[in-house]
């Protein structure tokens, strides 16, 4: 029987997170059972702060109703390296059981999720909340998060897009997403940009410079780009690059790597057109939850509490066909997200 659960989140903060939270202690307070919030991911449970409250703390339901519908956590999140470590988190588990938590729920992304499924291996029942805003989880449809990061990059392209137009201007903007381009491809096509660059496709800036000019001709000089961040992973003619920039730009060395600013920069040399960037940054991050993700954290953590109570864990909560769904954090973590290619294909050359 499941009388006190923590929850923590971990890696990046992402929109919703407060108001998974805020959903997982309505539940456990329907059920009768406490809830200890768990500061800055897996570093609260290595009991490294000299006030014990800085790290566990009971959440009473009257003070977080009121951060339902902030952005970021309340929790705070970090990154916590030595939690790779087995010793490590064997203490983690130790320390959680003095303080009588039966169990835990995680809302972060996949390296947040192997953290859970270890200590699920240590006897510490867990559940996984998919909390980034990269949707880079194959096995659900959406990350809590993806879709409020998504808006706001679209109204920011959209704005980019009402001034490039006005000045006959070019844009690259980039956006955030990690190793995914799910973020870039949604942007491109809600704001119609003529370009996408991604980490998972080969680029050259050859061939960016000759679409750019190739719609020139057609009387468009106002096109966008939307690059999606490590998409420089990828890039052809990193060397060729990196020579003729440094004509134009001293602190371009044999490490450097090509991103919005550099990009833009070298579109303009190539064709003589003006060409700004823009990078969304932290914007994407840290917006209020759309409705969309707002209604997801609700259903999830919710989920999240009632397989717990019910003895059910290792378990990842997901979407599929639009519904909330579970199954085991290690079967998720294999599934291979799926890459539209023919999208990226019509964005490019439509
Ligand atoms: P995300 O959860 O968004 O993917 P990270 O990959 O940065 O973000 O992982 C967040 C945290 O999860 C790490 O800082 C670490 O504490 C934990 N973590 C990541 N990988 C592992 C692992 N292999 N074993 C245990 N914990 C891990
Ligand atoms: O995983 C979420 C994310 O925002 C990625 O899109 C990005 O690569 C990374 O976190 C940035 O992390 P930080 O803010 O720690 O630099």
């Amino acid at each position: 029987m499941i009388r006190k659960i923590g929850i923590l989140t971990s890696g990046g903060d992402s929109p919703g997170m407060n108001a998974a939270i805020v959903s997982v202690a309505r539940c456990a307070a329907a059920h009768g059972i406490q809830l200890m919030g768990i500061k800055r991911g897996y570093n609260g449970l290595l009991g490294l702060s000299d006030n014990p409250m800085d790290d566990i703390t009971a959440l009473d339901i009257e003070t977080i109703l009121n951060i339902a519908d902030m952005g970021g956590t309340f929790l705070r999140t970090a990154r916590c390296t030595a939690f790779k470590e087995a010793d490590v988190r064997r203490e983690a588990v130790k320390h959680l059981r003095e303080l009588g938590i039966d169990a835990l729920v995680v809302i972060g992304g996949d390296g947040s999720f192997t953290g859970a499924m270890r200590l699920c291996e240590l006897g510490m029942p867990c559940v996984g909340i998919p909390g980034t805003v990269d949707n880079d989880l194959g096995y659900t449809e959406m990350t809590l998060g993806f879709d409020t990061c998504v808006n706001v990059c679209v109204d920011a392209v959209r704005s980019i897009r009402a001034t490039s137009r006005s000045h006959d201007r070019r844009g690259v903007v980039q956006v955030m997403g990690r190793y995914c381009g799910d973020v870039a491809m949604q942007t491109a096509m809600a704001t119609g940009a003529e370009m996408v660059i991604v980490p998972e496709m080969e680029w050259s800036v050859e061939e960016i410079s000759n679409r750019f000019q190739e719609l020139s001709k057609q009387g468009n000089y106002r096109a966008t780009c939307i690059i999606s961040e490590h998409c420089w992973d990828n890039m052809k003619e990193i060397d060729t690059w990196r020579d003729y920039m440094h004509q134009y730009d001293p602190d371009i060395h044999e490490h450097s790597k090509i991103n919005a600013e550099r990009l833009a920069s070298m579109i303009q040399h190539m064709s003589g057109c003006e060409t700004r960037a823009t990078v969304v940054g932290y914007t994407q991050r840290g917006a209020l939850p759309t409705a969309k993700d707002s209604a997801f954290a609700f259903e999830a953590g919710h989920l999240a509490v009632q397989l717990l109570n019910r003895g059910i864990t290792n378990q990842a909560i997901g979407i599929r066909h639009g519904r909330v769904f579970h199954m085991p954090i290690g079967d998720a973590l294999m599934m291979k997200k799926h890459f539209d290619r023919e999208m990226y294909e019509l964005i490019n050359h439509l």
